[in-house]
């Protein structure tokens, strides 16, 4: 996969994650706090495509020096799937579910996306890249302790 194509599917994952928290805002709207919680989320997730977005343009201007290199999407194929099968057998999922779900959504991101997708780039895209793991570790972070706060509410402790 060219750097173009890799860009476009990344910005449309940080969509994606924008949308899975505004689904859960909807979800929770009865509870101001936990939908309070979620859209912030969904804003942050948002400012994440705006990033990649900017990185779009940067690169779309040096098209040459990324000539050649190869980019591996399976993180974003990966978590594409989960999200599509959550949502799918998951109608209506209790919050601990969400976090837990959302957690892992966070972590794998975190992790995998920033060892395998720009491999072998230049050292803008490690920042770009490194910026995004960064964020995504603070939202695993803030869905941890939301989860922890809530704890007496959510009924089952094991998932945490
Ligand atoms: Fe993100
Ligand atoms: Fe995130």
């Amino acid at each position: 996969m060219d750097l173009a194509t890799a860009l476009k599917r990344l910005e449309k994952l940080e969509q994606e994650m924008a949308e899975l928290y505004r689904w859960l805002a909807d979800l929770f709207a009865d509870d101001r706090e936990t939908a309070a919680f979620f859209k912030q989320m969904e804003s942050q997730e948002a400012s994440h495509a705006e990033l990649v977005r900017f990185e779009k343009r940067l690169v779309r201007s040096d098209a040459s020096s990324f000539a050649g290199l190869e980019f591996d999407p399976s993180g974003i194929d990966e978590i594409e799937g989960w999200i599509r099968a959550f949502r799918d057998d998951e109608e209506s999922p209790s919050l601990g579910r969400a976090l837990v779900f959302a957690m892992r959504v966070e972590s794998h991101a975190a992790e995998h996306l920033h060892r395998t997708i720009f491999a072998g780039a230049n050292s803008d895209l490690h920042a770009l890249i490194g910026n995004l793991s960064r964020s995504d570790w603070k939202h695993f972070e803030a869905l941890r302790e939301f989860a922890a706060a809530h704890a007496d509410s959510l009924g089952d402790r094991r998932a945490y």
